[in-house]
C-alpha cells in the first residue's frame, strides 16, 4: 500500500504555479527583473529597527514572552487612531494584529467561505488572495465594479450554480497587480452592490499610503461606516499592513472590522498561532511612533521616481502596447497586442533579453489575460527601468 500522505480535498486546488517555478531562475544580476513586487530594501530602516529592536529588548518580560491573541495594546491603540485620521471611528476592539495583512485574507476566508461559498473579485486580482481563499474550496466569479455609467455587477455564473455570494473582495488603491484606483462612483457601486447581495466587503489597502499623485479618495470602509452611521453596523472589513510602508520580514498588518467580527477572527488566531511575534510588534510600534510620516514620505518619492522612469521609458519604446498609469503603489499593468501569449513572452524575454515580469493569466481566477503582464517597479534602478523596457521592446 502505498504511503502516501491521503491529502484533504482543499490540498488538491493548492499547487505551485509554473510561473514561480520559472521566476526563481531571476536571480542573476544580468536579469532585469520587473516581476518582484516586493518593497525596495533600500528604503528599509535598519538603524532605526536595530534601534526599536533595543528598545524593546529593555523589557524582556514581555517582548519575549506569549502575548494576547488581539495583539499588543498599545498597538492596536495606535493603528485605531491612525484608521479615525483616514475616516473610520475605531477603537482598539476594532482592531487584531495579524501576520501582515496575508494571514487577515487566511483568517477571512477560514471565518466566511464553506465550500461551494461565491467570492467576487476582480480579474485580474491579487493572487495571494485566491491562494488563501482557495484552501476554504469557494467559486470565483468576476466582480466589475461599475463606475459613472454602469452599476456594479458580476457575471453570475458560480453565484447561479448555488453557492452564496459571501465577500467581494477588492483592492481599491493601486492594485495589485493592475495599479488601478477606484474612483468614487464605483467605492458607491461596490457597497450597493454588497448591501443586495448581503455580502461582506474585503478591503485589501496593502498600498493605500503609497500615493504619489492624484487626490486619495475615502476608504470603502470609511465611505460605508459613514453611510450605516457606525463601524459596528458596517459590512466592510479592512486590510491593513506596514508590510508597504516599514517592512514586509516584520510580518506586522491589522484587520479593521466591527468588534464582534474582530473576536470570531481572534479565535481564528489563536488556535493558529497564539498570537504575532511580541517583540515584533513592539518594535514595529517604537518604529511608527517615531516618524511613520516621514518613512511614508521617503517611500512616495521614491517609488514616484521610479513609476515616472518606467512611464518615460514605454511612451518611447512602448509602440502597439497599452499600459494603465498609477497613482501610488508599485506595479503597472500592460497589455500586449492580441493573440501575444505573455507566458511565452516570458520564456524568450528570460533566454533572450534578460528580462523578467509576471505574466496576467495567473492573476485571473479562470486563466484568462493572457496577453497582459504585471510590471513592478520597485526593485531596478531608474537607470535598469529603461534599459529593461528598451530591451523588451527589442523582443516585442
Ligand atoms: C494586494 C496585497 N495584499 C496583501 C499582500 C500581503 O502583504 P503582507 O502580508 O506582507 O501584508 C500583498 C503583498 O504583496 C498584496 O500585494
Amino acid at each position: 500500500m502505498s504511503n502516501a500522505p491521503r491529502y484533504a480535498s482543499r490540498i488538491a486546488r493548492m499547487k505551485a504555479s509554473e510561473i514561480r517555478e520559472l521566476l526563481k531562475l531571476i536571480d542573476r544580476p544580468e536579469v532585469i527583473s520587473f516581476a518582484g513586487g516586493i518593497p525596495d530594501p533600500e528604503l528599509f530602516p535598519a538603524e532605526a529597527a536595530r534601534e526599536a529592536y533595543a528598545a524593546a529588548l529593555r523589557d524582556p518580560a514581555v517582548a519575549l514572552q506569549y502575548g494576547v491573541s488581539e495583539g499588543h495594546a498599545a498597538l492596536r491603540a495606535w493603528i485605531a487612531a491612525e484608521m479615525r485620521r483616514d475616516g473610520v471611528p475605531a477603537g482598539p476592539d476594532n482592531i487584531l494584529i495579524t501576520a501582515g495583512s496575508q494571514q487577515g485574507l487566511d483568517f477571512l476566508g477560514k471565518a466566511l467561505l464553506s465550500p461551494g461559498d461565491t467570492v467576487l473579485c476582480e480579474y485580474p486580482t491579487y493572487l495571494g488572495a485566491l491562494q488563501a481563499f482557495s484552501a476554504y474550496e469557494p467559486r470565483y466569479d468576476q466582480l466589475r465594479p461599475g463606475g459613472n455609467r454602469t452599476p456594479a455587477s458580476y457575471i453570475g455564473r458560480a453565484a447561479k450554480a448555488g453557492g452564496a455570494v459571501k465577500a467581494l473582495y477588492l483592492v481599491p488603491d493601486f492594485a495589485n497587480p493592475t495599479g488601478l484606483t477606484l474612483g468614487a462612483g464605483e467605492r458607491a457601486d461596490v457597497l450597493r452592490l454588497a448591501e443586495e447581495l448581503g455580502a461582506l466587503v474585503i478591503e485589501d489597502a496593502a498600498y493605500r499610503a503609497l500615493r504619489f499623485s492624484g487626490v486619495a479618495s475615502p476608504s470603502l470602509q470609511a465611505l460605508d461606516v459613514a453611510a450605516a452611521g457606525d463601524l459596528e453596523r458596517s459590512r466592510v472589513v479592512y486590510l491593513g499592513t506596514f508590510s508597504k510602508t516599514v517592512a514586509p520580514g516584520m510580518r506586522v498588518g491589522w484587520v479593521c472590522a466591527p468588534a464582534a467580527l474582530i473576536a470570531k477572527l481572534t479565535l481564528l488566531n489563536q488556535a493558529s498561532a497564539l498570537h504575532v511575534s511580541s517583540i515584533n510588534q513592539i518594535a514595529m510600534l517604537k518604529l511608527v511612533e517615531r516618524g511613520y510620516e516621514a518613512r511614508i514620505a521617503d517611500a512616495r518619492t521614491h517609488y514616484r521616481r521610479k513609476r515616472e522612469a518606467l512611464l518615460d521609458a514605454l511612451e518611447r519604446y512602448g509602440r502597439g502596447l497599452a499600459w494603465t498609469i498609477p497613482e501610488g503603489g508599485l506595479f503597472s499593468w500592460l497589455t500586449l497586442p492580441e493573440g501575444v501569449d505573455a507566458a511565452k513572452l516570458l520564456e524568450r524575454a528570460l533566454s533572450e533579453v534578460r528580462v523578467a515580469f509576471v505574466p496576467g493569466a495567473a492573476f485571473h481566477p479562470d486563466g484568462s489575460g493572457t496577453n497582459t503582464l504585471r510590471l513592478s517597479y520597485s526593485l531596478p534602478t531608474t537607470e535598469r527601468i529603461e534599459e529593461g523596457v528598451w530591451r523588451l521592446s527589442r523582443l516585442l
